[in-house]
C-alpha cells in the first residue's frame, strides 16, 4: 500500500466527516462509498466472511495509517470519527424510511473506499430485514456454501435484491476449502446461477471462489485457486462502479417541512433525493404544477449556490406558491407523473395478510395518504419466479399490484428513482409497517375522468324529505339478531315519514355480490362495495341502514370515513357466539360446526368487535321489539342534534 492511496483514503474520510453526506459522497466519488448487503445463512459462513472482511480490511488500514501518521498526526483520529459518523448516518436513513428492523450496519475502510455492509439474518421469515438492508444497498454479495450449491434460499434472496434495485452481485461460493479447491464444483455453480439470473439484469454479476475461514480470495489472492484469474472479494467491491449516482438523476426535492419564522422568510426544507438544483433554476410543484425559480438555498451553514442529491438544505423560491408538506419539487421539464392510481411490486411484511380492498396507509417521501390494493395483477414466487394468480399476499409474498391512493402523489418509477419511486406501507390499527412498495408505472385510469357537480346536491335532496341522511350499520356474528333488528326499525321509521333503505348482507349477495364468498378477501371487498352503495344513498338523502356481519375492524372503519362526521352510526348487535349458535335460525352454525361449511364467522373466522360503536345492543334478555327501541332513541337523539 502506497502513500499515495493512503491520501486518497485520508481525503474520503475528510469529505465524510466534513459534510455529513453519505449518499453524496458515495454516488459522486469513483472510489467513495459503497453500500452493500450480504445474503447467506451463518451455514454458509456469513459472518466468518464479514468478520475476515473487518478483521483484514482493519490490518490494511492500520499498515496504511502507520505510513500516514508520518505526514501528519490527524488521520488517525478522523479514522474513528468516520467510522461513527457514517454507522449513525447509515441507520439514521433506515430510520426515516420508516422500516428500522432487524438489520446491523458495520463500517469499514481501505485505502481504496470506505463501506457500509448491511448484515440481515438469513432465515427464509427475515425477508422483511433484508428487504431493509437492500433497499439502499448498491451491491449484494450472494453467499453460498461450495458442497451445497443453488439453494432455495439463494435464489430468493436474488429476486429480492434485483426487485430492491441492487444492480451488482458478487456470487461467493464459499468453503472451497472443503471441496478441495475444485474448479469444476465452482464453474457447475456459477453456469447454474448465471442461468438462474440471465432475466435479472444485473449490471455486474461477478463470481468468486473463496475460504472465508482461511482468507483465500477474500482480501488475499488464493495460491491454491491458481485457476482463478479473477478479483478477490475485496478487490471486486473497491473497483466495483455503482454509477448508481443519485446526482445523474432529475432533481426531486421532497419537502418535509415548510419554515415559515416569520412574515418575512418562507422556505421549504428537506432532503434532495436525486440530482442537484442551483440558484436561478425553474421548479415545478408537482402536484399543482405551479412553476417558480429558486432563489436561495440554505445549508447547514450558510447560504449556497446548489445542492445535490443526499445534502439537507432550505429551498426559497423566487415566488409565493403554495407547498406543503409531502409536496416534491421538480424540474418542469422532467416531473414526476402525479397519480392516484399506479402499479407496483409489493413485498408483504406483516403476520396479517395483505387483502385486497382494505385500506393501509401509504408513505411516499414525506406524504402520507390512505391507499389500497385494487387488484393484485400476479403474485411472484420468489424460489422459482413462476406468476400465479392470488387473492391475498400473505407475509413474505410478492405480488405486483395496482393501487388506488386517497389523492393524488408524486411518484417515479422505482426503477429510475429509488427515493421517489419506493413506499411502505403501515396497517392502520398496529401502526406496523405492513409492506415495501416499489412503483412500477402510473395507471391512467381515472385521469380523464372528473367529478361532475349537480345542480341538486344532497343537501337539496335532504331537504325535500326533511330528514338528515345517514347510515344506520348493524354489525354482529350471525343469526345474532341485526336484520331483525334492522328490519323494526325501518319500519318505524317509515311510519315516521322517513325516507329509507335497507341493504343487507343475504339479499345482496344474491345480485350486486353474487360473485362473492366468505373468505378475508371476499369480506373485504363486500363490505367495500356496500360501502359505496351506502355513500352514494345517503347522497340521496336517505336513512340507509345496513346489516352485514362485517367482521373486520378496518372496513366498518373504511365505510365510516366515506360519510360525513356524524353520518355514520355503528350499532353493535352483541349476541354470544353460544346464543347466535344455539338460535341457528338458518341452520348454519350446525353445518359450520359440523365442517360443511367454511370459514364461518365466529367458527372458523374471526369477528373483531367494535373498540367505539355508537350504540351497543345486548341483546341476551331483549325482545327483538326492545333492541329496535333502543337503536330507536339513540337514533332520534342522534337526528335532534
Ligand atoms: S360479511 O362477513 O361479508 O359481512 P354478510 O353479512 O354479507 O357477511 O353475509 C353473512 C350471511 O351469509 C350470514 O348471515 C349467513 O346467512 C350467510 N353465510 C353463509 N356462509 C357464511 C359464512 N361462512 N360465514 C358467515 N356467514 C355466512
Amino acid at each position: 500500500m502506497g502513500t499515495e492511496k493512503g491520501n486518497d483514503a485520508a481525503m474520503d474520510a475528510e469529505a465524510a466527516t466534513a459534510g455529513g453526506d453519505v449518499t453524496a459522497a458515495g454516488g459522486s466519488m469513483d472510489r467513495g462509498l459503497l453500500r452493500f448487503l450480504t445474503c447467506g445463512s451463518v451455514d454458509d459462513g456469513k459472518s466468518t466472511l464479514i468478520g475476515r472482511l473487518l478483521y483484514d480490511s482493519r490490518l490494511i488500514m492500520d499498515d496504511t495509517l502507520a505510513t500516514i501518521a508520518k505526514d501528519s498526526r490527524k488521520h488517525g483520529t478522523v479514522g474513528e470519527e468516520i467510522d461513527l459518523a457514517l454507522l449513525v448516518d447509515g441507520l439514521e436513513a433506515e430510520r426515516q424510511q420508516g422500516i428500522t428492523i432487524d438489520v446491523a450496519y458495520r463500517f469499514f475502510a481501505t485505502p481504496r473506499r470506505s463501506f457500509i455492509v448491511a448484515d440481515t439474518p438469513g432465515h427464509e421469515q427475515y425477508t422483511r430485514n433484508m428487504a431493509t438492508g437492500a433497499s439502499n444497498s448498491d451491491l449484494a454479495v450472494i453467499l453460498c456454501d461450495a458442497r451445497k450449491g443453488l439453494l432455495t434460499q439463494t435464489r430468493r434472496h436474488s429476486t429480492i435484491a434485483s426487485l430492491l434495485g441492487i444492480r451488482h452481485v458478487v456470487l461467493a461460493v464459499n468453503k472451497m476449502d472443503l471441496v478441495g479447491f475444485d474448479q469444476a464444483v465452482f464453474d457447475r455453480i456459477v453456469a447454474d446461477y448465471t442461468a438462474f439470473a440471465a432475466g435479472f439484469g444485473f449490471a455486474t454479476l461477478v463470481a468468486v471462489p473463496l475460504s472465508a475461514r482461511f482468507g483465500d480470495n477474500v482480501t488475499v489472492r488464493s495460491p491454491r485457486m491458481a485457476w482463478y484469474a479473477g478479483p478477490t472479494l475485496l478487490e471486486q467491491l473497491e473497483g466495483v462502479d455503482t454509477e448508481t449516482d443519485a446526482a445523474t438523476r432529475p432533481f426531486r426535492f421532497p419537502v418535509q417541512w415548510v419554515n415559515r419564522p416569520n412574515q418575512d422568510f418562507r422556505g421549504f426544507s428537506g432532503t434532495v433525493a436525486s440530482g442537484r438544483v442551483a440558484v436561478g433554476d425553474a421548479v415545478v410543484v408537482a402536484a399543482s404544477g405551479r412553476t417558480s425559480r429558486v432563489a436561495r438555498i440554505l445549508g447547514p451553514d450558510a447560504a449556497q449556490e446548489e445542492a445535490s442529491a443526499g445534502e439537507a438544505v432550505t429551498i426559497c423560491l423566487a415566488d409565493e406558491v403554495d407547498v406543503a408538506r409531502g409536496d416534491v419539487l421538480a424540474p418542469p421539464q422532467d416531473r414526476p407523473a402525479v397519480t392516484d392510481q399506479f402499479a407496483a411490486h409489493l413485498l408483504w411484511m406483516d403476520e396479517d395478510p395483505m387483502l385486497p380492498g382494505r385500506q393501509y396507509l401509504m408513505r411516499v417521501g414525506n406524504l402520507w395518504t390512505p391507499v389500497s390494493v385494487t387488484s393484485i395483477r400476479h403474485r411472484i414466487d420468489v424460489n422459482t419466479q413462476k406468476q400465479s394468480p392470488a387473492r391475498r399476499l400473505d407475509l413474505n409474498e410478492i405480488g405486483f399490484c395496482n393501487l388506488a391512493a386517497a389523492q393524488r402523489v408524486p411518484l417515479d418509477p422505482y426503477a429510475e428513482n429509488r427515493q421517489t419511486g419506493a413506499f411502505v406501507l403501515v396497517d392502520r390499527f398496529t401502526n406496523r409497517t405492513a409492506g415495501a412498495g416499489m412503483v412500477a408505472f402510473s395507471l391512467r385510469r381515472a385521469t380523464n375522468i372528473h367529478q361532475e357537480e349537480f345542480l341538486v346536491d344532497k343537501a337539496a335532496r335532504a331537504a325535500l324529505d326533511h330528514q338528515k341522511p345517514l347510515v344506520l350499520w348493524f354489525t354482529g356474528l350471525s343469526g345474532s339478531g341485526k336484520s331483525t333488528i334492522a328490519k323494526l326499525v325501518e319500519q318505524a321509521l317509515h311510519r315516521e315519514g322517513r325516507h329509507t333503505y335497507t341493504l343487507d348482507g343475504d339479499n345482496l349477495r344474491h345480485g350486486l355480490n353474487r360473485d362473492l364468498g366468505f373468505t378475508d378477501a371476499d369480506r373485504v371487498e363486500n363490505i367495500r362495495r356496500v360501502g359505496e352503495v351506502a355513500k352514494l344513498f345517503v347522497d340521496a338523502g336517505l336513512v340507509v341502514l345496513c346489516s352485514f356481519i362485517s367482521p373486520f375492524r378496518a372496513e366498518r372503519r373504511m365505510v365510516r370515513e366515506l360519510m360525513a362526521p356524524g353520518e355514520f352510526i355503528e350499532v353493535f348487535v352483541d349476541t354470544p357466539l353460544e346464543e347466535c349458535a344455539r338460535r341457528d335460525p338458518k341452520g348454519l352454525y350446525a353445518k359450520a360446526m359440523a365442517g360443511t361449511i367454511k370459514n364461518f364467522t365466529g367458527v372458523s373466522s374471526p369477528y373483531e368487535p367494535p373498540e367505539a360503536p355508537e350504540l351497543r345492543v345486548a341483546t341476551l334478555g331483549l325482545t327483538p321489539a326492545e333492541a329496535a327501541e333502543a337503536v330507536l332513541v339513540h337514533l332520534r337523539a342522534a337526528l335532534a342534534r
